[in-house]
């Protein structure tokens, strides 16, 4: 039988790729109970899944080494894509903006703006897209700090329910754009495993209706 492996983002969307895929037919025992393994075949079936950092699950698809991954459009939007992205999961659903302090106008000035991101390729385009000059400083998390730090005038950054920017005197001032959880193939993997890729999608896209 085939080897197809799923690479899947731990953390937030786990949960909902195992549910997706409980309710797409597949027994999920192994992957709801993963201890410290990080690949779980799927029984009777010829895939396994991985369990990956979302960044490494566009490289371990990119690289053909998983045929299929479940990332967040976030991560798509920040890293290469060189793979085809075949659904939109409706899972993860969260938004990027640029949020900044409440009690400051960001606007204001004429100096160039400081802002700091976890993703800055998608700060970078969306400032040059407005015509804005902007300087950009990558952090790896928690990149609220940065502005109550002083380190920078604002962020880019997922938004779910906002309550982290509340918790910590931010508010949104724009809306960049809407995202979600994605199913991605790898182009080569789509050729060579076409018919039980696109049964798998399929019966993730039955799950999701
Ligand atoms: C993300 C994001 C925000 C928070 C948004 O961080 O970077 O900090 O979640 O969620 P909310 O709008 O529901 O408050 P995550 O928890 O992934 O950790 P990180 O900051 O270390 O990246």
């Amino acid at each position: 039988m085939a080897d197809i492996k799923i690479a899947i983002t731990k953390g937030r969307l786990l949960d909902n790729s195992i549910a997706m895929f409980e309710r797409a037919g597949y027994d999920c025992s192994q992957l709801k109970n993963p201890g410290r393994r990080l690949i779980h075949p799927i029984p009777d079936t010829p895939f396994s899944g991985v369990l990956a950092k979302a960044p490494d699950v566009i490289t371990y698809v990119e690289h053909g080494v998983c045929a299929m991954g479940i990332v967040g459009r976030d991560t798509i939007m920040e890293h290469s894509h060189d793979f085809y992205e075949v659904l939109d999961l409706g899972f993860g659903k969260c938004r990027f903006a640029v949020a900044a302090p409440k009690d400051k106008d960001f606007y204001a000035g004429y100096e160039t703006k400081r802002i700091a991101s976890k993703y800055p390729k998608v700060a970078h385009d969306y400032f040059l897209s407005k015509g804005m000059d902007v300087s950009v400083i990558k952090i790896e998390g928690s990149v609220e700090l940065a502005p109550l730090l002083g380190l920078s005038d604002a962020i880019v950054d997922i938004v779910e329910t906002g309550s982290t920017l509340a918790a910590n005197g931010l508010e949104v001032i724009e809306t960049i754009c809407q995202l979600s959880a994605r199913l991605i193939v790898n182009t080569a993997a789509m050729k060579l495993h076409r018919t039980e890729i696109l049964e798998f999608v399929d019966r993730c896209r039955g799950a999701l209706e």
